[in-house]
């Protein structure tokens, strides 16, 4: 076969540019190129030798492609190396952003704060002392076990009892009346609390965000109008809210605190404002109340044990979870959702 390799391995090793690798490219495989000639050559073979002759033209044939493909895959490396365009712009990082819970927490502390309450937070691994006893739930009391606390296993002081992981943050009332010594207060406090649950709308680890008033000649209008305040800052200004009797060991009177649901209008029925309309009820909150959390009148055993006099001083507390805020505004079933680190699902917000 009339075909010379050094000849072209040779001439291969000379290009430098796309354009001679397009010319040599032309030169073998064109139309005309050395290969076709070699293929229009089987006419003079001999009959028998044909079949051999055409395998071992489209194996050069492969070959030299291959090789030509490889020289430009060269070539072009070589230039994107050599040329680098500062004009272009540059590459976009994604940006990352706040946790929907830091934002509302962020939020709510900022409601608060305009009308006055002061910002703090307690250790998250508390005394017994602040999160049961001077809460008016003494040793043994059985009100300590709606609070299924994590003990902590260390040995245990005489004054303050055993360490715990703040089950809520109602202990910060009275290291706030220890830390001011006198009223007026107006404390809130944001912080991580721990109990043994884990369901669809319980987390173990869980925030909370625990508002605390006291003052001369403080009442439940008071309680009544700063939550509302509050709701209708988070939530939107058409929200409702109203207290339910309850009880809670550390106020009295105590309540339920809820607001009315933005789905229904507060109605309870699915087309709550169209009476004409069937009357299925409402899938998110049966009702038309949703339960922000409890709230009521500060024990005078409460003030006592934070050193104020229950005569001359009255206050008001509530404690609320500002992930069950979120998932009421935007309405997530899952609190699983929150904190299961999924990018997919931490986008949206
Ligand atoms: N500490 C209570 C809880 O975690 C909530 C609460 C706070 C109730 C303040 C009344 C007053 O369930």
């Amino acid at each position: 076969m009339n075909y010379d390799e050094k000849k072209f391995l040779g001439k291969l090793a000379q290009i430098e540019t796309l354009v001679d690798l397009e010319d040599l490219r032309i030169e073998y495989l064109g139309r005309n190129g050395i290969i076709n000639q070699l293929l229009k050559k089987i006419v003079e073979i001999p009959p028998d030798e044909k079949k051999g002759y055409g395998v071992e033209v489209n194996n050069l044939k492969n070959r030299i492609n291959q090789l030509l493909d490889k020289k430009k895959n060269t070539l072009n490396n070589r230039m994107s190396a050599e040329f680098f365009d500062k004009t272009l712009p540059g590459k976009e990082y994604p940006k990352g952003s706040l946790h929907p819970i830091s934002t509302t927490i962020e939020q709510i502390a900022s409601i608060f704060q305009k009308l006055g309450f002061i910002r703090v937070s307690y250790p998250e691994i508390e005394w017994e002392h602040f999160a049961f006893e001077t809460l008016n739930m003494p040793k043994g009391h059985p009100a300590r076990d709606d609070f299924e606390s994590f003990f902590v296993d260390e040995p245990e002081d005489k004054e303050r009892g055993r360490m715990v992981l703040t089950p809520h943050t109602s202990s910060g009332q009275n290291r706030e009346m220890l830390r001011l010594k006198k009223p007026p207060i107006r404390m809130i406090n944001i912080a991580k609390c721990y109990r043994r649950n884990w369901d669809a709308t319980h987390a173990p680890m869980f925030y909370q965000f625990e508002g605390l008033c006291v003052d001369k000649n403080i009442n439940i209008t008071h309680l009544k109008g700063t939550i509302e305040y509050f709701a209708k800052k988070f939530f939107g200004p058409d929200r409702q809210i109203r207290l339910r009797p309850h009880h809670f060991q550390f106020t009295e009177p105590s309540f339920e605190t809820d607001i009315s649901c933005n789905i229904c209008k507060g109605t309870g029925f699915v087309n709550g404002l169209n009476k004409k309309m069937d009357k299925a009820k409402c899938r998110v909150c049966k009702s038309g109340w949703l339960e922000l959390g409890g709230s009521g009148m500060v024990h005078p055993s409460v003030l006592k044990a934070g050193g104020i006099d229950p005569n001359e001083y009255t206050g008001w507390a509530f404690g609320f979870g500002p992930e069950r805020c979120l998932m009421m505004k935007l309405g997530i079933d899952e609190i699983r959702d929150l904190y299961g680190g999924d990018i997919r699902f931490l986008e949206q917000f």
